[in-house]
């Protein structure tokens, strides 16, 4: 049985207490948040104790922390609970700076803790399905990959300003796809971004709107496509070319009926957004997370993978300021 604290109790933690209690080796045993009414809300649904994020790090009946407070904080969270031996699964981005990552990383390695950054989409079946033939051989090497990324609607102003922009907030997760898919590291980040969705996200200096390609030292490229808002829901595909074939993802909709008139092919709208399109992916997550640090195997995505995707955003957040293909 692994016994869990979860620290940060708003949207992300939420589901991650319900994976975990889906679980029925793993037990959440105590939750923390900076606003007393979000852990009461959490600690009534999962019978855990409400405690301070430190004494959660400090106990001795826990053996793992969730890290699901804002990104700005995840640092020093992870740095105690490294101290203290715990295993840390961590939200994604582990942190906005690379070298605060690489801080971590080393605290991480010198106290020999699992950890774990959270990048869900790799545990999407569809997604996870993709990467799994792709090893099996069935397209042949990978030659081009295409991954299309779109939020239904913008986050409030008030979040933009403190997101780090679109590349470290939002296509983070798609770059790590690119990596996970790839299997091999781009050399080359090419970015261009405007903001067509809502010009007050210019004028605070981010983009909404971006396409990045990134190459690989064997020539393999991934293109990514980037918007805040799309009117037919959030939408998440995936297209994989390689030699001998195309693997595909496409979204997943409301639900699965077709209307068809003399006006042509009608369907649902895609699923809303990442709650609703992730849930299985996040309870994978979970599970593998469980399993890895039950088991005594490192998990994955490590926090070199987090580390990793930030260097692929700030390249490319590089490359849109110069207009200029950027090393990673
Ligand atoms: N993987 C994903 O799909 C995904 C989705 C959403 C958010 N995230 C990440 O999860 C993190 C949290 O995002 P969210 O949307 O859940 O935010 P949120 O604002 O909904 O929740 C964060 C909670 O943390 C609490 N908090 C703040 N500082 C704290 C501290 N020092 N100790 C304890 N609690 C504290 C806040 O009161 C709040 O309840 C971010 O890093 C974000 O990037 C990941």
């Amino acid at each position: 049985m692994l016994k869990i604290g979860i620290l940060g109790c708003g949207r992300i933690g939420q589901v991650h207490a319900r994976s975990i209690r889906n679980l029925d080796d793993a037990r959440v045993v105590a939750v923390a948040d900076a606003m007393l009414p979000a852990a009461e809300a959490l600690a009534a649904k999962t019978g855990a104790e409400i405690r301070t994020a430190d004494a959660i790090i400090a106990a001795d009946d826990i053996d793992a922390v969730v890290i699901g407070t804002p990104t700005d904080t995840h640092f020093d969270l992870i740095q105690g609970a490294a101290t203290a031996g715990k295993a840390i699964f961590c939200e994604k981005p582990v942190d906005m700076s690379a070298d605060r990552i690489r801080d971590c990383a080393s605290t991480v390695a010198a106290a020999g803790v699992p950890f774990l950054t959270g990048f869900n989409r790799r545990f999407d079946p569809s997604f996870a399905g993709i990467e799994a033939r792709i090893r099996e051989g069935e397209i042949g090497e990978v030659e081009i990959v295409t991954i299309l990324s779109r939020d239904p609607s913008p986050p409030p102003l008030s979040y933009i300003a403190s997101s780090g922009g679109l590349f470290r907030d939002m296509m983070i997760h798609d770059l790590d796809m690119a990596r996970f898919l790839l299997a091999e590291e781009p050399v080359q980040v090419f970015a261009v971004g405007s903001a067509l969705v809502d010009s007050e996200i210019g004028r605070a200096g981010d983009v909404d709107t971006a396409a990045v390609t990134l190459t690989t030292a064997s020539g393999r490229i991934c293109q990514i496509s980037n918007s805040r808002r799309a009117t037919y829901g959030y939408d998440q595909r995936i297209e994989v070319h390689g030699a001998r074939g195309l693997l595909r993802a496409e979204n997943q909709l409301e639900n699965s009926v077709e209307v068809a008139t003399g006006a042509g092919f009608r369907r649902a709208p895609a699923r809303n957004f990442f709650l609703e399109r992730y849930e299985a992916a996040y309870l994978a997550e979970m599970r593998h997370f469980v399993d890895a640090v039950l088991s005594g195997k490192p998990p994955r995505p490590s926090i070199e993978d987090g580390l990793r995707a930030q260097l692929l955003a700030d390249a490319a957040a590089r490359s849109l300021e110069t207009d200029l293909p950027v090393r990673p």
